[in-house]
């Protein structure tokens, strides 16, 4: 069920509401600052079950825990590295997950069996203000089923997960649209799990070294982030990206070859037979606030085949440019 939620001063009712259903162990799915979150209490482990079983997510992936504050984060860690506090007190709130030691009492359900955990202190003021009033950690991952489009609105977690929630807080779009940068503080170097809106320039500002990940042989469960599957944030249609040089002349022949093509591009194209056509933003942050919604677009329009346009080369478009090679079927 969608209740409507005040985004920048959430009602008290709809918060206390909300936080007893987390209490009792069920799932609320809230928005965040980067994309709606399925929330349950991160310390029961049936209620966290309640999770992977939601969204069809294999038991290996773990999820990241949600806190209102920095000092909440840092009591389900068994150690907290000077790194970890810096990045804390430059990110926090905000759109960074740090995976540091576990501390005892963590569910093993919660880490996918995993000495670490990976934590976030959220900015929006409807998951800060859940946080607080419920006074629990949060385990939530992105409100979709496993390998499909993140949700950036209500909408989209209704469409994909249904009653399979309890309550879905409607506090409109979330501003940022991809999930958090993940960075992990286990061993001496900081090193990048996931790419995000917080870049890896930004970390190195605060922390010095950050070590980018390296290509892991043995299979998904083995990876130093194990959700990192290649195929994921996916939409139905088959995704391509176009090429930098001869795109017209790829969009000509995708439009020849029939059935409804849509794409997602940077600059016009003038050719009826495609569509829907979305032109995309072309600075990073408006590109990432709109992906995952033109996506979903893409999904509801039924289309055959979806075409997107290169996004530039820099450390800004690094999240984006992981997601949409996630896409990208094949
Ligand atoms: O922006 C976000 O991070 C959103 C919102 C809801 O906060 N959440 C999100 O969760 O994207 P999810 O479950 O879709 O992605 C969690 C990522 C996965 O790639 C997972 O493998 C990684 O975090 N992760 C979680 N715990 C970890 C751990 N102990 N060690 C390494 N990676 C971990
Ligand atoms: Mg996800």
């Amino acid at each position: 069920m969608i209740v409507p939620v005040d985004s920048a001063a959430p009602e008290p009712e709809i918060l206390a509401r909300a936080a007893e259903v987390l209490r009792r162990g069920g799932l609320v799915a809230f928005p965040t600052e980067t994309v709606y979150g399925l929330g349950a209490h991160a310390m029961d482990p049936a209620a966290v079950a309640g999770i992977y079983a939601a969204k069809g997510r294999p038991g290996y992936n773990p999820l990241i825990v949600h806190t209102a504050d920095a000092e909440g984060a840092r009591a389900l860690a068994a150690a907290w590295p000077q790194a970890a506090a810096r990045l804390a007190e430059a990110f926090w709130p905000g759109p960074l997950t740090l995976v540091v030691p576990k501390r005892a009492g963590v569910p093993d359900a919660v880490t996918a069996g995993l000495p670490s955990v990976a934590l976030r202190v959220p900015a929006h003021p409807v998951a800060h203000a859940l946080l607080r009033t419920a006074g629990l950690p949060v385990a939530a991952p992105s409100a979709n089923r496993s390998t499909e489009v993140s949700p950036t609105t209500a909408r989209h977690v209704e469409r994909g997960l249904g009653d399979r929630v309890d309550l879905i807080l409607d506090g409109g779009p979330c501003p940022v649209g991809i999930e958090s940068t993940v960075v992990s503080l286990v061993s001496a170097v900081p090193t990048l799990l996931r790419p995000g809106s917080v870049s890896v320039d930004e970390l190195r500002r605060v922390v010095g070294e950050v070590a980018l990940p390296a290509a892991e042989p043995g299979g998904e469960a083995a990876r130093p982030s194990p959700g990192m599957m290649d195929r994921h944030y996916a939409p139905r249609a088959p995704l391509r990206m176009l090429p930098r040089d001869g795109r017209a002349e790829a969009l000509r022949r995708a439009a020849e070859a029939g059935g409804r093509v849509g794409a997602l591009l940077l600059a016009p194209v003038d050719d009826a037979r495609l569509g829907p056509v979305i032109r995309m933003p072309a600075d990073p942050a408006g590109y990432a606030a709109r992906l995952y919604a033109a996506l979903h677009e893409m999904d509801e329009a039924g289309v055959d085949a979806i075409l997107v346009d290169p996004v530039p080369d820099g450390g800004a478009w690094a999240g984006i440019r992981d997601r949409l090679r996630r896409a990208v079927t094949g």
